[in-house]
């Protein structure tokens, strides 16, 4: 992969002497959804698919980014000094939002350079192709110019340019998960405190497939954006009953004892989720710890359906998936993974399965969809690197 970006490198912009490649993976999310910016608790792992960029340099202030997946785009010029939040549609307001970030925060960004891009990770596919592209960008800003920031402020960094450049008001997981991503683990963190520890993913004779809906429902950014708007808004509403921080600090019966003090039945659900999520997410740790995976399986399976039911945010070609994976006597468990509105599932499958899993959704789903799903046994990879 390496001497491939460097060699179209050096045909996109003519020369290829001194370049560097850099390598950050996407993630998917085991459990604990739509909980990160309630103060709550996530567990999800590196991939070892992510975005790859080879990169030079420059001595002036110009930015020069090519895509190998938009060679249509062509070269796309731009400067330092031309950094507009929400004004920019293309891949390029990844890495222009984290140069951004970075300069809002007091770092240092002298000069230009020219980057050429790669990702295979699907895009929009919910496996984070973003936060990857973010936590990239921030790791090769460290290394060119020197700049004395961890891995963890590199995820800040690259939410913070998500929030504020792009828009989009995501919690910190992905970009966490991309950050400090480790081989074979998953990160159980805590997100009102950033608190994490690693848990080994050992699923003895199962594995974690990933599958692709192939569909990705429009206004995924403003609706997300509401949920979290909701769960402020409930979030207050609970705070004139209850001496709280986040509805991450509430167990169920606190929760129940007081949810009168919701004044909307939507919000209601919307919180509801959040705090059942969060408990579901401990549980589910605990049960992995004691390599008890048809519990944890089964708190996947009920996320999957507070999801759909409380929090309103899968969609039916994803919960078809769902519905057809768990058909399958070797399924031990399967949700909806990421934002929602399409994009993947994530399910616990005996290996003995995967065969039977990988014929039956996909016909079942083309049946019913007339779209053929993308299925695919995760590796679980280690974060940002030099390559
Ligand atoms: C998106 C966001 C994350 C998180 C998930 C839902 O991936 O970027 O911060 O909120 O949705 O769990």
């Amino acid at each position: 992969m390496k001497n491939k970006l460097i060699e179209e490198f050096g045909r996109v912009y003519g020369n290829n002497n001194g370049v560097e490649v850099y390598f950050a993976p996407g993630r998917v999310n085991l459990i604990g959804e739509h909980t990160d910016y309630n103060g709550g608790h996530v567990f999800p792992c590196a991939l070892t698919v992510g975005t790859y960029a080879a990169v030079k340099k420059r001595d002036d202030r110009v930015l020069r980014f090519y895509s190998m997946n938009f060679p249509d785009s062509g070269v796309v010029e731009t400067s330092l000094d031309d950094m507009r939040p929400k004004n920019d549609d293309s891949y390029t307001a990844y890495p222009k939002g984290v140069i951004w970030a970075f300069t809002e925060k007091g770092y240092d960004i002298p000069s230009g350079f020219d980057m050429l891009i790669y990702g295979d990770i699907p895009n929009g596919s919910g496996l984070s192709s973003s936060a990857s592209f973010e936590v990239l960008t921030g790791v090769i800003l460290r290394d060119m110019f020197g700049i004395n920031v961890t891995n963890t402020e590199i995820a800040l960094l690259g939410q913070y340019s998500e929030n504020n450049y792009n828009g989009m008001n995501c919690g910190i997981m992905d970009q966490f998960a991309s950050a400090m991503g480790k081989k074979d683990n998953a990160i159980f963190l805590d997100t009102a405190t950033l608190n994490f520890e690693y848990a080994p993913v050992k699923l003895e004779n199962a594995s974690i497939v990933v599958t692709n809906s192939k569909v990705k429902h429009s206004l995924v950014d403003s609706a997300y954006n509401t949920r979290r708007s909701e769960c402020e808004t409930a979030l207050m509403e609970l705070k004139t009953v209850l001496d709280i921080k986040t509805l991450g600090d509430l167990s169920k019966e606190e929760f129940e004892a007081n949810v009168s003090a919701i004044k909307d039945p939507v919000r209601v659900k919307r919180a509801r989720h959040a705090v059942y999520e969060n408990i579901r997410t401990v549980d589910a740790i605990n049960a992995l710890k004691k390599g008890d995976i048809n519990t944890f399986g089964k708190l996947m399976i009920d996320s999957h359906t507070s999801l759909r039911d409380d929090y309103e945010v899968s969609c039916e070609e994803i919960d078809i998936l769902v519905e057809e994976a768990l058909k399958i006597d070797g399924v031990i468990g399967s949700r909806i993974t990421g934002g929602g509105f399409g994009g993947c599932t994530v399910s616990i499958v005996l290996n003995d399965s995967i065969e039977e899993f990988k014929d039956k959704v996909s016909r079942a789903y083309t049946e019913k969809t007339g779209i053929v799903p993308e299925i695919y046994v995760v590796s679980v990879g280690d974060g940002p690197s030099k390559l």
